[in-house]
């Protein structure tokens, strides 16, 4: 139901190869060729828009609690396989932050300048935990919100591939290439917990503070870019509702998948999306690996 199951259980597949490949996508370009860049359709669209503005401070969040906790424990007590993948992480993560900053610029130049102020808050926040909450707890939120980005692949493949074929062309390549290098390092941070000897109740919390985080931080923003269009009307209001929590809901369809991080034996990969992944979106992967071979 949920995916390929894969036979060996609590261990990455023997298969697997995590690259942090460079690319580039015309974001703003495309931006001011259509603002409502997906179906045309403001909801949509502020919605990635609003989710997507989390991400930069969201992922040097994930790397200084995986640096963090790795350095404590020290590299010499981790596995060799898990240090090279701790570094292709952060490679991988640090471009990610890189792309989804640029989106951001590319939203406060179209005039929705509190992005700004956004990212200057999550900033403050992040800076705050780094002195303030231990990195263990700090990973365990990492852990939660790496599981949240590669449901986000799961989500894209078996429940809504029209999120992703809706979206213009840069957009599109965008979000697979995203939603690839997650399912790739999605156990990362995972594993690294369990060699903090983090436990399931910490492990819990940090799921749920996650949730309510990002529920807070995309709803707040969502609402204002609505907002700044002058278009947070009722029908819009119940258009965003239904987005997120109608039958097909993003929400709704998610809910369900993010919830197997609570089963106490739980390991990221229990399921591989990276083949189905490929296999729905083909003849967008073949225009994004022609630019990914080019790039690198
Ligand atoms: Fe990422
Ligand atoms: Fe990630």
């Amino acid at each position: 139901m949920f995916g390929m199951k894969v036979k060996k259980k609590q261990s990455a597949p023997t298969d697997l190869t995590i690259d942090a490949r460079k690319v580039e996508f015309p974001l703003a370009e495309d931006m001011a060729k259509n603002r409502y860049w997906h179906s045309n359709d403001p909801v949509v669209t502020h919605f990635f828009n609003a989710l997507q503005s989390t991400f930069p401070e969201g992922e040097r969040f994930f790397i200084d609690s995986a640096r963090d906790v790795r350095d404590k424990i020290g590299k010499e007590n981790l596995p060799e396989v898990l240090k090279r993948h701790i570094d292709v992480f952060i490679r991988q993560e640090a471009f990610h932050g890189q792309h989804h900053e640029h989106w951001t610029q590319a939203l406060i130049d179209a005039g929705y300048g509190r992005m700004d102020a956004f990212s200057d808050e999550l900033k403050k926040m992040r800076l705050w935990a780094k002195e303030n909450v231990p990195a263990e707890t700090r990973l365990s939120m990492t852990s939660a919100s790496e599981h949240f980005t590669a449901s986000m692949a799961h989500f894209f493949i078996y429940k809504r591939p029209d999120l992703i074929r809706g979206a213009s062309e840069p957009f599109q390549q965008l979000l697979l290439y995203h939603a690839l290098e997650e399912v790739e390092h999605k156990a990362v941070c995972f594993d690294l917990y369990q060699e903090s000897k983090g436990g399931y109740r910490l492990r819990m919390l940090g799921l749920l503070i996650s949730s309510v985080d990002i529920m807070k931080h995309v709803s707040e923003r969502h609402i204002y870019l609505l907002k700044k269009d002058g278009l947070w009307n009722l029908s819009n209001r119940v258009k965003a509702m239904n987005l997120i929590w109608g039958r097909k809901g993003i929400a709704t369809q998610l809910i369900p998948y993010v919830l197997t991080y609570t089963k106490p034996n739980f390991h990221p990969w229990e399921t591989d999306e990276r083949v189905k992944l490929r296999a729905s979106f083909e003849d967008i992967f073949q225009q994004l690996d022609a630019k990914m071979a080019t790039a690198s």
